[in-house]
């Protein structure tokens, strides 16, 4: 835990009057899965770094947390995660501004997509940028931070879909969070734990937010947001290496993805 941890704010008469669980910082919060998981990390008692391009929604949504837990930290900044100096000045100013950071959470990500070699090259660009390089620029500077500190929890936000290859409009976006959990898996091999350092990949199934209302996929299992962030939110609270959420259908037909013959793949997805 950073000094922001330990954070006690003491009243006239020396009771302590708010005990942060520590500083978490979130990209991608202006919406969907990086927004509820802000509103349910305030709910347990955390302080929050909130960056996304939309601040008229960071601001709306630290409007609402702090109407709801005034003794909660919330700061907000602009963040494009494509501008990679701007990665790292965030994340530097942020970490400053609380005195270090406790939790990143690399969640930011596009669904856009297209069957390769059909025209869309610049769809599927966009989106590997997006999630892959920007996702790569991100836990960058996030080690920095935690390394330099000699502690932390990083928290990458891949896909179930990163299990296998899967077809045409989310061919790209799998490869990426494939991609995403590899950099994280990297990072487990290499036992930065011993330097204090978790690190959590979480492979959600489908969660309602904005990018399904923009992306083709199936419907059947998907959960409404609160419900899925909550299990999202309880898997890297137990610091989890690994999490596919929510546990059901997820964890069945996560073991299914990735040990079936890709004939019974195509099958399912
Ligand atoms: N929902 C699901 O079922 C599901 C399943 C598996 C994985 N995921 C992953 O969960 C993460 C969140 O997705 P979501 O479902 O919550 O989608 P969403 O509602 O569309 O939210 C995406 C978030 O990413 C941000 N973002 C996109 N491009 C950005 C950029 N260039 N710079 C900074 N921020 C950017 C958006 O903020 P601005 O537009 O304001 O910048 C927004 O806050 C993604 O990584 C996604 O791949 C979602």
């Amino acid at each position: 835990m950073t000094g922001s941890a330990l954070r006690i704010e003491t009243t006239t008469n020396g009771r302590a009057t708010n005990m942060s669980k520590g500083t978490i910082l979130i990209t991608g919060a202006s919406s969907g899965l990086g927004e509820e998981m802000a509103r349910q990390f305030a709910d347990l008692g955390y302080d929050l770094a909130l960056a996304a391009r939309r601040t008229d929604r960071l601001e709306e949504l630290r409007r609402e947390i702090l109407a709801a837990h005034p003794d909660v930290r919330v700061e907000v900044r602009a963040l494009d995660v494509n501008d990679d100096a701007a990665v790292f000045e965030v994340f530097k100013a942020f970490a400053a501004d609380f005195g270090g950071l406790d939790r990143i959470i690399i969640n930011a990500g596009l669904g856009k997509g297209a069957p390769l070699g059909t025209g869309r090259y610049d769809a599927n660009r966009q989106t590997a940028m997006t999630n892959f390089v920007a996702a790569l620029a991100q836990t960058e500077a996030a080690m920095e931070i935690f390394r330099s500190q000699r502690s932390g929890h990083l928290v990458m936000i891949s896909s179930i879909s990163a299990l296998r290859g899967m077809r045409k409009t989310i061919t790209t976006y799998a490869a990426t969070k494939a991609g995403v959990a590899a950099l994280a898996e990297g990072l487990i091999n290499e036992n930065v734990k011993a330097q204090g350092i978790d690190v959590s990949i979480i492979y959600p199934g489908y969660i309602r937010s904005e990018m399904n209302e923009k992306v083709a996929q199936q419907t059947r299992f998907m959960v409404d947001t609160r419900a899925g962030v909550k299990a999202m939110v309880a898997a890297i609270e137990r610091r989890k290496e690994k999490a596919y959420v929510p546990a059901w259908p997820w964890v069945p037909i996560g073991f299914a993805l990735k040990n079936a013959p890709i004939s019974v793949v195509r099958r399912l997805f």
